[in-house]
């Protein structure tokens, strides 16, 4: 097996790993977001209400530090080639997806991070409360809030192209891109 056929093992564990949270974390973020605080304390109680925004929270936060990692092990190692070669098209839309995943995720965590802060609520972290870092202010967790959403959609949109391209060149092209970033072959 070619060395070069793969991305280094860490950074494919850390795509699936970011993957995984991230799609958790839209899923329960849409869920509070649709039903707001009132609704979701009529439908699920207490003890659930809470467990739902920590765990958001929580993967939230989890896609920061991991998203940390991952940008070190793409920069300090070498990405592998494309065999056949990309058109000059797919990598220029492949690439201006990646690096919009990249900033989205990065910025989406930091959002919630500093809207939670603004609003007067825990940053929480599994049972830890990570320090607020910003002081309250209503107005601009409103508009915090609004970006987290927005960049939100943003992101399943980018998931959603990001997921069609990988099939497209898994089941249809049938190329060496699916196997770059597998765990398993
Ligand atoms: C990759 C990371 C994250 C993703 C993909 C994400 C996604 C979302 C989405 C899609 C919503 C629904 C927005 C709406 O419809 O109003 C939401 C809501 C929320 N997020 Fe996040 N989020 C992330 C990280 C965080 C972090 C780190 C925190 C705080 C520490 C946080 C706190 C919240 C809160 C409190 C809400 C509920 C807002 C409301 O009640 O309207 N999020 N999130
Ligand atoms: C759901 C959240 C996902 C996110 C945020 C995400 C993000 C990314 C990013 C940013 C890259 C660029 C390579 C790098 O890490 O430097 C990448 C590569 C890749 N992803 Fe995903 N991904 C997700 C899900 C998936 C899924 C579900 C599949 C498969 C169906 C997939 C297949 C791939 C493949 C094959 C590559 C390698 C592309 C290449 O080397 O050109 N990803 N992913």
């Amino acid at each position: 097996m070619h060395e070069l056929d793969h991305y280094i093992y860490p950074h494919r564990v850390l795509h699936w790993l970011v993957a995984g949270a991230v799609l958790l974390g839209l899923a329960t973020g849409l869920t509070l977001g649709f039903l707001g605080y009132e609704r979701t304390l009529a439908l699920l109680g207490n003890t659930l209400t809470n467990l739902l925004y920590t765990s958001h929270k929580t993967l939230g936060i989890a896609v920061l530090l991991l998203m940390t990692l991952r940008i070190v092990t793409r920069l300090a190692f070498v990405v592998p080639d494309h065999d056949p070669p990309l058109s000059t098209f797919e990598r220029l839309v492949s690439t201006s997806v990646h690096h919009l995943l990249y900033a989205a995720l990065v910025v989406m965590p930091l959002l919630g991070w500093a809207a939670t802060a603004t609003g007067g609520f825990p940053v929480e972290f599994f049972q830890w409360h990570l320090p607020g870092l910003l002081g309250r202010h209503e107005a601009l967790s409103q508009t915090l809030f609004m970006w987290h959403e927005r960049v939100g959609w943003a992101l399943v949109v980018l998931i959603t192209l990001h997921v069609a391209g990988a099939l497209f060149h898994w089941r249809i092209k049938r190329d060496n891109v699916m196997k770059r970033m597998s765990l398993f072959d």
